[in-house]
């Protein structure tokens, strides 16, 4: 038994980088390894230090350069919650590159940067877990990469994204448009200022190509995954944008209602994918999938279909995912894609 504490260096304290602080200074003996060693924060880095602190975070961990706590002797581990393009790529690289784990929620980073990143972990033999990448809370890509590896997976679908979920959801509760609900959506705080990353399928698209990597081996270029339909509702416009109250009545006088589906599949030996506005049975799981829930489905051969459920966003949420990613790794489990064969290009 060693106490040896595993040091971690967070970047970023947002929705979700304040919930795993918080849970590491609170908990941080009782969250221990398998070997016993406790997980201790080491540093935070932050862009507005003195915001941070006001906000109670204890300011001797206070950084505003992250570079330097991922090439610190003292982090042992990195998580990543800042969120967006660069620097977070060049942070979890070089983290990797130094040979130490790395957690991340981010799934922009994944979905744009992941052939790269997993060539860059495997060459460093680093683990990078991103559980919280996908769903949340909700475990799936575990269970892909490990308990259903012995599947012949033929197609992973979801609701992932709660903000179109909850529009969606809205328009056809209350018969409102579109524009009305996405307003107040904003106003709520479940839709961002610029809402095109999740209304137009960009977000959702960044999941299903991170789910694909689970379960089919691949990485796809997000540009590949469809976001226009050609038929059906909104079709022509991309994501939620086109869906109008006409397409939510006509579904409703179906007995269906719209919702945005995810979806990567085996076609012959490729893999499709696409982010579709669809009408599905309002008495399916899919369909009874309300608000800023989200539901993943994986159809495999021999086990059949299972599904997963739960809170798919939210700072407590998505950091139970974070935190089980740090223990993992604390475990030596390495990382998601665990012990199956590198994706295609990453070697
Ligand atoms: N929120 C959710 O429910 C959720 C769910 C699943 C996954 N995720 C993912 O988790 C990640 C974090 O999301 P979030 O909602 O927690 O974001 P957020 O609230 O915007 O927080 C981002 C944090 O990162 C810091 N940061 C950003 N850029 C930085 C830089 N260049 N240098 C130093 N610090 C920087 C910010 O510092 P300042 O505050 O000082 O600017 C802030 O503390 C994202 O990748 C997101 O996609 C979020």
């Amino acid at each position: 038994m060693t106490s040896t504490p595993l040091r971690v260096g967070l970047l970023g304290a947002g929705t979700v980088g304040r919930e795993v602080a918080r849970a590491l200074l609170a908990r941080g003996a009782e969250l221990t390894a398998a070997d016993g060693s406790p997980l201790e924060l080491a540093g935070i880095a932050v862009r507005d230090v003195e915001r941070a602190r006001a906000a109670g975070l204890p300011g001797d961990l206070l950084t505003d350069a992250p570079a330097h706590l991922v090439a610190s002797a003292d982090t042992d581990v990195i998580v990543e919650l800042m969120g967006g393009d660069e620097p977070a790529r060049t942070l979890i690289a070089a983290a990797l590159d130094a040979g130490k784990g790395v957690v991340t929620a981010n799934k922009h980073v994944l979905a744009h940067h992941g052939e790269e990143l997993e060539a860059v972990a495997r060459r460093a033999g680093a683990a990078l877990r991103f559980e919280a990448s996908v769903g949340g809370g909700i475990p799936v890509l575990g269970p892909l990469a490990t308990e259903l590896a012995g599947n012949r997976i033929s197609a992973v679908r979801g609701i992932v994204n709660g903000t179109t979920n909850y529009i969606l959801t809205a328009m056809t509760d209350a018969g409102r448009d579109y524009g009305d609900v996405l307003a107040e959506a904003q106003a709520a705080g479940y839709a961002e200022a610029d809402p095109s990353g999740d209304v137009e399928g960009h977000d959702a698209v960044n999941k299903v190509v991170i789910l694909a990597r689970l379960a089919f081996g691949v990485w796809l270029a997000p540009a590949d995954v469809t976001t226009i339909g050609t038929d059906g509702p909104g079709a022509g416009s991309p994501g939620i944008t086109g869906v109008g109250s006409a397409d939510i009545a006509a579904a409703a006088a179906a007995g269906l209602v719209v919702k945005l589906i995810a979806e990567a599949r085996r076609d012959d030996e490729a893999i499709v994918a696409a982010v579709l506005p669809t009408a599905v049975p309002a008495e399916s799981a899919f369909g009874r999938t309300a608000g800023v829930l989200n539901r993943i489905e994986i159809e495999a051969d021999p086990v059949g279909t299972v599904a997963f459920s739960g809170p798919g966003a939210g700072g407590p949420a998505t950091s139970s995912a974070v935190l089980g990613d740090l223990i993992a790794i604390a475990r030596g489990l390495g990382s998601t894609w665990a012990g199956l064969p590198p994706a295609r290009g990453a070697r």
